[in-house]
């Protein structure tokens, strides 16, 4: 296994047996209760630079690829008034609040136009709703005065997370 903050590491293990198990035979196993643990108190992989970010665009700090490239675990830092664009994804993903405070949008494009879905804010030790790839979209946005830390488990292999995780809707 490649080297991994301790209290990811049963994440880890919960992600490869989520990602195994909806690949073989489509069941969704509980990754909500160790992702909640480690945004909800084992917050000991979070270091200084993650609150630090880029004034240009949210930030990617990758934390632990999976060794045969079923996943990986990020951090995302977010300074205030950083946004995604609206996007759907591609692959499985399920994401949590380390630190701040995070809006999430979200959407439904049944033709040509976004139909709102409602929009709920999210914080620390909270979990968004688990994506398995479907055709939801959303829009996540810090709209505090602080720095925002999500993290971020993808079903994507580490050469691919920057085209083969966001599926963004047209025109963002
Ligand atoms: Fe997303």
């Amino acid at each position: 296994m490649n080297p991994i903050h301790p209290d990811l590491a049963p994440l880890a293990r919960a992600a490869k047996t989520f990602g195994r198990e909806l690949l073989t035979t489509g069941n969704v196993l509980d990754l909500s209760t160790p992702l909640r643990d480690c945004v909800g108190g084992r917050i000991g992989w979070l270091r200084p630079e993650h609150r630090v970010g880029d004034p240009a665009r949210y930030m990617r700090h990758i934390l632990y690829v999976d060794p045969e490239d079923d996943f990986v675990i990020t951090a995302i830092t977010w300074l205030p008034g950083q946004r995604s664009p609206v996007h759907g994804h591609f692959v499985w993903c399920a994401f949590g609040i380390a630190e701040g405070g995070l809006t999430e949008e979200r959407f439904r494009a049944p033709g040509p136009l976004l139909e709102p879905l409602g929009s709920k804010v999210l914080r620390a030790g909270e979990l968004a709703e688990l994506d398995l790839g479907g055709p939801i979209y959303h829009r996540v946005s810090n709209h505090t005065a602080r720095p925002l830390v999500t993290l971020h488990v993808y079903g994507v292999a580490a050469d691919r997370i920057t085209t083969g995780i966001n599926r963004i809707y047209p025109g963002e």
